[in-house]
C-alpha cells in the first residue's frame, strides 16, 4: 500500500466518537477498499477529560480545533464541532487554506457557506466530503453525483428530519398532541433538549439546500427555501388525513418548474401506500426523479452515531482514493444560480379544514366561493351535527394553484361562520 492518510478529528461527541469507534473496528476493512491505511493522528474537543467510550490514548489532543491544521502528520480534517459560523467555519477555512481537504457532516456550514467554502477549496487545489451532512447514513450524496450522472434531475424530495418524522409518526399511531409527544422525544433522546432546529424545519431546510445544489448545479441557497415545521400539526388532522387515505409527513422538496426552483419544507400530505407513506419512525428517505432512470427511493438512518460516522467513513475512503469530485460537482464557476419559483405559482391539490359554526348554508357559501375562485372540490367531511358549536369541515381540492387557494381561503375565513384560520396541507403527487 501507498503512504498511509492520517488525519485529525475536531469533535469528538456523538459522531466523532462514532468515528474513532467505525475506524477502530472497521479501519482494516476501509483501508483494504481504499487501497491506502487510513489512520487516526490527532483529535479535538473541548474537554480532555471526558469519558467518550473510546480510547484516545495514542492520538495527539489539541484544545484548539484550528490547532490540528498545522500539525505536519494530519493530511485531512474531520469537521464534527457542529454550527454553521464560528470555530466550525474557521477551522474548515484555515484547513482549506493549508490545503488539507476537509470532511464534515455539518449541513448548517455547507448550507450558508457551502459557495464560499467550495471556491476556497478549489482554489487551493482540495475538496470537502459531506456525505454525512445530508440523511445521515443513506449514501445519497453520492448516489446524485455518481450513480445517477447520466440524468437531468426533476426533482429531489424526502423526509430529512428523524426527529420529526418520529413525532408525527407517534402522534398518528397515539392520536396523541404536538406538545406531548415532543417532551417523550425529548426524555428517550430522540429530539434535542433545543429542538428548535428539528421541529421548525430549519435542519430539513439546510440538508435540502445541498441536495438541490448537488441535483441542479446550483450554488446552495438556504434563504430561498420556504420553511415552516411541525408546531402547527394537529392530532385532528393526522386524523383526518388517516381517514382520507393521507399521511402528514414533513418533506423538503426541491423542484426545477417553468418558473424557477421550488424549494420548501413544510408538512405536506402524500398518498397512504406511496413508498415514502411507509417511511415511519426516526427513518429518513430521499426521493431522486431522473429523466432516464425514473424515480429512485434511498432509505435508511438519517442521524446517530454509527450511521452518520459510516458516511463520514465513506468520504475518508473515498479521500484515500483521491476520488473526491469538486464540492457541488461542477467546479463553483460552472455553477448556476436558478432564480426561486414563488409558491403562489406552485400548482397541486390542497388540503383544507375548517373550523365553522355548524348551521345551515355555511357548506353552501364555502362552495360557492370556491367555484367562483375555480377551486373543485374533490372530497369532503363534514362531522355528525352539533347545532350552534363548532364543528371541522374539511375537503380536499383537485388541482389549482397556491396563488388561487390561499385567495379563496382569505374570502372564507371573512366569514362570520368561519371561527380560526382555515388549515390548508399541500398533498404531494409524489
Ligand atoms: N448526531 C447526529 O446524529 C448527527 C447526524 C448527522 C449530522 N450531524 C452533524 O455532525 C456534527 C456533530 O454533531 P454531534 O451530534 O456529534 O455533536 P455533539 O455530540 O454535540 O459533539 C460536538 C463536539 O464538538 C466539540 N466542540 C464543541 N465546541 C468546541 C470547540 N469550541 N472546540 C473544540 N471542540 C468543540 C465538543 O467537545 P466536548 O465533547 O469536549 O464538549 C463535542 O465533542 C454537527 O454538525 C451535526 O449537525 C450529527
Amino acid at each position: 500500500m501507498t503512504k498511509a492518510l492520517r488525519i485529525g478529528i475536531a469533535g469528538l461527541g456523538t459522531v466523532g466518537a462514532g468515528v474513532i469507534q467505525i475506524l477502530r473496528q472497521n479501519g482494516e476493512l476501509l483501508s483494504a477498499r481504499a487501497g491506502k491505511e487510513v489512520v487516526i493522528t490527532a483529535v479535538s474537543a473541548r474537554d480532555r477529560n471526558r469519558d467518550r467510550g473510546v480510547s484516545l490514548d495514542d492520538l495527539r489532543w489539541y484544545d484548539d480545533p484550528t490547532a490540528l491544521v498545522a500539525d505536519p502528520d494530519v493530511d485531512a480534517v474531520v469537521e464534527l464541532i457542529g454550527g454553521s459560523d464560528g470555530i466550525a467555519l474557521e477551522l474548515t477555512r484555515a484547513a482549506l487554506v493549508a490545503g488539507k481537504p476537509v470532511i464534515t457532516a455539518n449541513k448548517a456550514l455547507l448550507a450558508h457557506h457551502g459557495a464560499e467554502l467550495a471556491r476556497l477549496a478549489e482554489a487551493n487545489g482540495v475538496t470537502i466530503g459531506y456525505e454525512a451532512a445530508v440523511a445521515g447514513g443513506i449514501p445519497i450524496v453520492k448516489a446524485l453525483r455518481e450513480g445517477l450522472a447520466g440524468n437531468r434531475i426533476i426533482s429531489v424530495y424526502g423526509i430529512l428530519n428523524g426527529t420529526c418524522n418520529y413525532i408525527l409518526t407517534t402522534m398518528r399511531e397515539t392520536g396523541r398532541d404536538f406538545q406531548d409527544v415532543l417532551a417523550e422525544a425529548q426524555e428517550l433522546g430522540y429530539a434535542e433538549a433545543d429542538p428548535t432546529f428539528d421541529i421548525d424545519g430549519i435542519d430539513s431546510a439546510h440538508k435540502l439546500a445541498l441536495l438541490a445544489a448537488l441535483a441542479f448545479g446550483c450554488p446552495p441557497d438556504f434563504d430561498a427555501v420556504n420553511i415552516e415545521g411541525i408546531r402547527h400539526v394537529s392530532a385532528l388532522d393526522i386524523a383526518f388525513a388517516t381517514e382520507m387515505g393521507l399521511r402528514i409527513k414533513l418533506l423538503g422538496v426541491a423542484r426545477k418548474t417553468e418558473f424557477g426552483l421550488e424549494q420548501w419544507v413544510q408538512p405536506a400530505m402524500v398518498k397512504i401506500g406511496t413508498p415514502i407513506s411507509q417511511i415511519e419512525g426516526v427513518f429518513n428517505a430521499v426521493v431522486a426523479d431522473g429523466d432516464q432512470v425514473d424515480t429512485t427511493l434511498h432509505s435508511g438512518r438519517g442521524a446517530g452515531a454509527g450511521p452518520t460516522a459510516s458516511a463520514v467513513a465513506a468520504d475518508i475512503a473515498d479521500l484515500a482514493r483521491e476520488a473526491l469530485p469538486p464540492v457541488f460537482t461542477l467546479p463553483v464557476d460552472q455553477l448556476t444560480r436558478i432564480p426561486p419559483a414563488h409558491m403562489g405559482r406552485h400548482q397541486g391539490a390542497y388540503y383544507i379544514r375548517l373550523m365553522v359554526v355548524d348551521r345551515p348554508g355555511v357548506l353552501a357559501d364555502v362552495s360557492a366561493l370556491m367555484r367562483d375562485h375555480n377551486v373543485s372540490i374533490e372530497s369532503l367531511i363534514q362531522r355528525a351535527r352539533n347545532p350552534g358549536e363548532a364543528v371541522p369541515i374539511v375537503l380536499t381540492t383537485h388541482e389549482t394553484t397556491e396563488a388561487d387557494m390561499i385567495d379563496v381561503l382569505a374570502r372564507i375565513r371573512a366569514l362570520d361562520s368561519v371561527l380560526e384560520p382555515p388549515r390548508m396541507i399541500r398533498i404531494g403527487t409524489l
